[in-house]
């Protein structure tokens, strides 16, 4: 791209990324300063630049080449194209993962199970911890990281997502134990210190299935029976058989989830259920110890007591 005066402020960067802006406001419904983000997303794709180039460059023409292969991004992004799909990366945690249509693009609201997680992995003890549907492993590689100590393992059912998280770990440098199975199907007789997931759960007729992002992530990560705990059932009734005493059960969740939730981990044998709350405010996750003493025919008829934090 030259530095130009002379060929028409139609062209210059500055220019791309306004026009781009209102456009991507007007077809998806964004806050202007969220569409702006994206344009400057797009452009720092399209053009390979950092972020800070197109600040410092902002009255350069792109040559046509660099402008059509923004304005062919930008036209995705305008027919619903998730922006990190086209990127193909995430920030998660502060560290930015590979990300494709393979995989469910990491949320907000996950980063908040992983702090929950972190809260109950001592730095210097070396727990086992086992992540359930890793997708692009934005959990279980983050933990690996923040807790060196710990052994991580990482489960999904999906080889080509399970091919993102590998590539994610060997990029971030992270040491992880990673599985295709169905959830425990490839754990026979292995019990962990802690067992965190974010399974599929949304119900399968949910109209959101058909919006936004979510139209073009992978159904087999989302979709989870027709009242959306279908996943959820099957986590928390086998997970007690692969935790050791004392170990805690972390679940992510719908916003309208969390009593059927702790439910369910009552009636697996976890003590005293709990719900946190994302940084939206909303119920998201749900969690339990497993008693000391727990055997197999200790739980069911507990009351439901769970508490909101
Ligand atoms: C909601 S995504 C979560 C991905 C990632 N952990 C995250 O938080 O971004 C759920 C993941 O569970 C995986 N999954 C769905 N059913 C599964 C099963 N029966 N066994 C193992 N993994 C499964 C999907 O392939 C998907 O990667």
């Amino acid at each position: 791209m030259k530095r130009n005066a002379e060929s028409g402020a139609a062209a210059r960067v500055a220019t791309l990324l306004d026009d781009a802006t209102v456009r991507i406001a007007a077809t998806l419904g964004l806050e202007k300063r969220e569409a702006r983000l994206e344009a400057r997303v797009l452009a720092t794709h399209a053009w390979n630049v950092a972020p800070a180039w197109l600040i410092a460059h902002d009255t350069d023409t792109p040559d046509p080449s660099a402008r059509t292969r923004f304005e062919t991004l930008l036209a995705r992004r305008l027919a619903g194209e998730p922006v990190a799909y086209l990127s193909g990366r995430r920030e998660f945690y502060g560290r930015t993962f590979e990300v494709g249509p393979a995989v469910l693009i990491p949320r907000p609201e996950t980063e908040r199970l992983v702090e929950l997680t972190l809260e109950r992995l001592p730095p210097g003890a070396p727990l086992s911890v086992l992540d359930l549907g890793t997708g692009s492993g934005c959990i279980a590689i983050t933990l690996a990281l923040e807790r060196p100590l710990a052994r991580v393992t990482a489960v999904d059912r999906s080889s080509a997502a399970l091919a993102v998280a590998r590539r994610n770990a060997d990029i971030l440098n992270a040491t992880v134990e990673f599985l295709d199975s169905d959830w425990f199907a490839a754990l026979a007789g292995r019990r962990f210190d802690l067992i965190v997931a974010n399974p599929p759960y949304v119900a399968s007729g949910d109209p959101h299935l058909n919006q936004g992002d979510l139209r073009f992530e992978p159904a087999s990560a989302l979709a989870a029976g027709s009242d959306g705990l279908a996943d959820l059932r099957t986590l928390a009734a086998a997970a007690p058989a692969h935790l050791l005493p004392g170990g805690w059960l972390l679940l992510e969740h719908g916003w309208n989830q969390a009593g059927a939730v702790r439910s369910l981990l009552h009636a697996a044998g976890f003590a005293d259920p709990a719900t946190w709350r994302d940084l939206a405010g909303q119920p998201r996750i749900s969690g339990g110890m497993l008693s000391e003493n727990f055997t197999p025919d200790s739980g069911g008829s507990q009351p439901i007591s769970g508490k909101s934090a």
